[in-house]
């Protein structure tokens, strides 16, 4: 085993796969999963919603926008449709990088490195607060002179400080050209998404599990897409992009396309 996993204290791919019906989790992470469940009885079906967005957003952008290359930071635990699944089901040629820092993710990683033979498929195994080796590390597989879909989801809510979370968004999307995207999902206290449940979850989550998380509200969410131009329905509970008629869940998404 990777001397870098520990078992004695939840973590969050792990939950999250717990979540999503995985099976890639320790007792540790059922029990806080459990418990942050009894707190947040929807945590779940955010996880399903954020998924489900993924699939809609990425399968729009390879078969409307014609995007062929995908950077996906804070990949997670390999699930049903990853990233390089759904692009390469519109798009055998399309290119993927996945970024993650978590050591079971790494271990797992062969898994999601499984791609179209036309296309390319690579993981990094690298700190979301270090943009800058992100890039140059992606740019071994990806083309940065052409449109990027830059994918975090679920990532920057373990950026604890706002202005250091914008940092990070503006360095990466400074990387790419005009025509790329940013594709965002994070959860929310807003009590109109139903968000207050997340601030005694998140509260048990800081004091039991790893890594800390918070909450942001919709100013907060809007300032990362900055500058970019909102495709529709703007921003809205994950679960409705996309899919209108779907109910709310406690989790923003957008996406944005750089002008
Ligand atoms: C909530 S999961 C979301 C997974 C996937 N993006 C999704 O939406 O289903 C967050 C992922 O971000 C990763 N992560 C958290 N902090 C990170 C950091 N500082 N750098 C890189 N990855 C990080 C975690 O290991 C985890 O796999």
């Amino acid at each position: 085993m990777n001397d870098r996993i520990r078992t004695d204290i939840a973590h969050n791919a792990r939950v999250w796969n717990y979540w999503l019906g995985g099976k890639d989790n320790y007792p540790v992470d059922r029990a806080v999963g459990d418990q942050v469940t009894s707190l947040h009885p929807s945590i779940g079906a955010v996880a399903r919603a954020d998924r489900a967005f993924l699939g809609r957003v990425v399968t729009q952008l390879a078969a409307e926008a014609g995007v062929r290359q995908f950077l996906d930071i804070g990949t997670g635990l390999p699930t049903v449709d990853n990233t390089h699944e759904v692009a390469q089901r519109v798009a055998p040629d399309a290119r993927i990088v996945y970024v993650d820092n978590d050591p079971i993710v790494l271990t797992h990683a062969r898994a999601l490195l499984t791609g179209s033979a036309q296309g390319a498929t690579e993981y990094v195994d690298a700190d979301a607060r270090d943009p800058e080796a992100i890039v140059k590390a992606a740019a071994e597989t990806l083309d940065f002179s052409r449109p990027v879909a830059i994918l975090m989801l679920g990532i920057l809510n373990f950026v604890l400080d706002t202005d250091e979370a914008r940092s990070i968004v503006r360095t990466l999307m400074a990387a790419v050209p005009s025509g790329s995207y940013l594709v965002l999902t994070h959860p929310t206290d807003d009590p109109e998404l139903g968000g207050e449940a997340n601030a005694e979850a998140m509260a048990f989550w800081n004091a039991n599990a790893t890594p800390p998380i918070t909450a942001r509200g919709r100013a907060d969410f809007a300032s990362f897409l900055d500058g970019l131009d909102l495709l529709e329905p703007g921003i809205v509970s994950c679960a409705r992009w996309g899919a209108p008629r779907a109910a709310d869940v406690a989790q923003y998404g957008a996406v944005g396309r750089k002008p």
